[in-house]
């Protein structure tokens, strides 16, 4: 690639393969329950009527997607979008419809379609130029007065900061400039979707646990994250930040064990809005 081709998803720092796939199912229960309550509407006062439609935006397996419609009337319409269909699952219940397309540029007759978006986990892969106009396209696809959940992970302030932890907090940030993604872009939602012209903005912050001092939640952020860490290898590869593969994984293990003695945690962003009606 050119330094002046533009490609979408270009650089995502994961891989789409199987052990990804199942990395994100099973992170998918741990954030649900770490910093969503064990809900996946995280605003207890949103009801999806009979027929309905939703739409969970990059993906990914299409997990959030598929939980939602099993527990619901199958007249609610789920529509689940990525810029590559890698990873979806097979065989999704009748009523999800998966759709390849960019956050960036959502199908043009989506507009004012949707009365619920989701969005999670996007900041390991939208480049920070590309987050104005990604909000945007989720405001122009919500129907006036729908609402919006946008989950995101802030690496930058994990508790206690411990050597490795920070080495490799260090690392991540040096990772993300170096491929041009934004490690502050949590931070940074609610004044984007205020700009973007939503209105009713919450930001509500949790702290998610890592290692088995917090018992088997803790357990579950160490597959979690430490999973993606590890499956990141190849990008921090390319970034130039990480030397082997080895001393990569020997990095990781050393982080595990760090989270296994002081029980860390990050924080987690899920910012709920509206379009107004
Ligand atoms: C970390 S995964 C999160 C998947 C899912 N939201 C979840 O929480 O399980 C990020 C997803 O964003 C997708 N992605 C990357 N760039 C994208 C873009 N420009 N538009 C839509 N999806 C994109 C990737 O293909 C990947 O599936």
């Amino acid at each position: 690639m050119t330094s002046n081709t533009y490609l979408p998803g270009a650089n995502y720092i994961l891989p789409r393969n199987e052990k990804e796939f199942e990395r994100l199912n099973f992170q998918h229960k741990y954030l649900t329950k770490a910093a969503c309550d064990g809900r996946l509407v995280f605003d207890k006062s949103i009801k999806f009527a009979e027929k309905c439609s939703v739409l969970d935006s990059g993906t990914g397996t299409g997990i959030w997607a598929i939980d939602l419609a099993n527990g619901m009337s199958d007249s609610v319409e789920i529509h689940a979008s990525d810029i590559s269909g890698d990873n979806f699952v097979p065989n999704p219940p009748s009523n999800v419809h998966f759709t390849l397309a960019s956050v960036t540029s959502l199908p043009a007759e989506w507009s004012n379609k949707f009365d619920f978006v989701n969005q999670r986990l996007l900041v390991a892969a939208l480049l920070a130029s590309e987050w104005p106009k990604a909000l945007a396209e989720i405001y122009r696809v919500v129907k006036p007065g729908g609402a919006i959940q946008l989950m995101e992970a802030d690496f930058r302030f994990p508790t206690p900061e411990t050597p490795v932890q920070v080495q490799v907090r260090d690392l991540l940030w040096k990772s993300f400039e170096s491929l041009g993604l934004d490690m502050t872009i949590s931070g940074n939602l609610p004044t984007m979707l205020k700009d973007a012209g939503f209105v009713d903005i919450v930001d509500e912050i949790r702290r998610a646990p890592l290692g088995k001092t917090w018992g088997e939640i803790g357990m579950q952020g160490t597959i979690s994250v430490a999973g993606g860490l590890r499956n990141a290898c190849g990008s921090m590869m390319k970034a130039g930040v990480v030397g082997s593969n080895e001393d990569y994984e020997s990095l990781i293990d050393r982080l595990e064990e760090e989270w296994d003695v002081h029980g860390h945690n990050y924080l987690c962003h899920v910012v709920c809005a509206r379009k107004p009606s």
